[in-house]
């Protein structure tokens, strides 16, 4: 490495390095391997045609204008049709609410830039997405985390948590990833009542909120503050900002996102996102309105949906099957992850180790603690839609094996 560069690299750069397990995930791209690593959306469901017909009658009828700079704040007809698309879902927003941002992950690093000054600490539960700590992690942030169960965030931890003024809460409410469990509403009414209460904004980060398989929709947090606290139609205040993303439901490599916020934010947001990359692919935002123009997302998500409950039900079952009785994990109703939790003193890198060496991956917790604990070293983190449902019984059955083999090393009196 070039001392020349190192010498000059910026005080924020220091604390980051490339995370371990990406790293790790690299060798699990090798075709032998069935992965449940990665959060991929499943290939076979991309709406390919669909997208080639789009992008010929946009060239077709909008071609200079798409091939052209854009407004930061996104192309008006896709945050019109958001805003229309949202409000379906009670969440009242105008365009004018409405950034479109290079995938989400754009967003987290927009809120951070926005709200996070260094040592500023960040409520978030934990586990958490891991993304959202490297984005935080740029602008020096600290944590402080609350434990999640089956029902999402332990809310009675919540007040002691936040008499210590964090900056923001960063929530993932429906099938959280990594742990695919919900925030039940009762807890989303207390979370909302407590915000508001120390006057603690909230980021509300929601790419599976879609992606239901069972059970009835719970009404997201923006929109239980505009209902309970607020009380204002025009939307020019509110504590909660909101994420959400075409990734899963029609394509992550289009790189299109959105954050819904009160205006002034949007203005604040919208001047970061210029210095940062003057505004999000013109060409791809065109092409997705076109895509969803006539009410395509609806009738695609059905079929999403259809295909990941398959899959995730084929998982359920072969862990069901395969898997040793001390291992637990959870029932996600929705989303593209379960959270798997063996005894204590297991050593999830070990086992993930152990695992390539029967040809299959996964993610081991620690990566999705804020505070770098041991938490995570009995957990790991499965992907259900990526592969198809015989990889799935195969995979998990070469699983068992690994983690088999390390619950009888445990077992080893010393
Ligand atoms: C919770 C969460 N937030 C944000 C993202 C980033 O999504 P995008 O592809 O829109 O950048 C992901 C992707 O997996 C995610 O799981």
């Amino acid at each position: 490495m070039s001392t020349l560069w190192k010498s000059r690299y910026a005080q924020r750069t220091l604390g980051i390095k490339s995370s371990a397990i990406r790293e790790l995930l690299k060798v699990t791209q090798k075709p032998e391997i069935i992965s449940f690593g990665g959060g991929l959306p499943a290939p076979d469901v991309f709406p390919v045609e669909r997208f080639e017909q789009a992008c010929h009658k946009v060239l077709a009828d909008h071609g200079a204008m798409a091939l052209q700079y854009g407004t930061t704040e996104g192309y008006q007809p896709l945050r019109e049709m958001i805003a229309q698309n949202m409000s379906r879902y009670g969440i009242v927003a105008k365009a004018d609410n409405v950034v479109i941002t290079a995938g989400s992950q754009q967003a987290l690093d927009l809120i951070g830039k926005l709200l996070i000054n260094r040592g500023d600490r960040i409520l978030c539960e934990a586990p958490t997405y891991l993304g959202a700590l490297q984005a935080f992690n740029v602008y020096g942030a600290q944590y402080v985390s609350v434990p999640v169960d089956d029902d999402g965030m332990l809310t009675d931890q919540l007040d002691a948590n936040l008499r210590t003024g964090p900056k923001f809460m960063y929530v993932l409410p429906n099938f959280q990833n990594p742990a695919g469990v919900t925030l039940c509403e009762g807890r989303r009414h207390e979370l909302i009542l407590l915000a508001d209460k120390y006057g603690i904004p909230i980021i509300e980060d929601d790419p599976y909120g879609q992606l239901r398989y069972e059970g009835e929709h719970i009404p997201p947090l923006v929109v239980l503050d505009r209902e309970n606290i607020r009380r204002d139609k025009a939307f020019t205040v509110g504590n909660v900002i909101y994420l959400s993303t075409f990734s899963k439901t029609l394509a992550p490599g289009i790189r299109l996102a959105w954050i819904v916020a009160p205006e002034d934010v949007i203005v604040k947001i919208v001047q970061l996102k210029q210095a940062a990359d003057l505004h999000t692919s013109t060409f791809n935002q065109y092409v997705a309105y076109e895509v969803d123009r006539d009410g395509f997302l609806d009738q695609h998500v059905k079929l999403i949906r259809q295909v990941y409950r398959e899959r995730r039900d084929t998982m359920l079952q072969a862990l069901e099957e395969y898997f040793p009785e001390e291992v637990t994990w959870t029932r996600p109703k929705g989303g593209l992850f379960l959270w798997v939790t063996m005894p204590e003193g297991t050593d999830s890198l070990a086992l993930f180790q152990s695992a390539l060496a029967e040809n299959v991956a996964f993610v081991p917790g620690d990566s999705f603690y804020a505070n770098n604990g041991q938490e995570g070293s009995r957990h790991m983190r499965l992907n259900f839609s990526h592969s198809n449902p015989e990889q799935i019984r195969e995979g998990i059955r070469r699983l068992s094996l690994a983690v088999k083999t390390q619950l009888r090393a445990n077992h080893v009196p010393r």
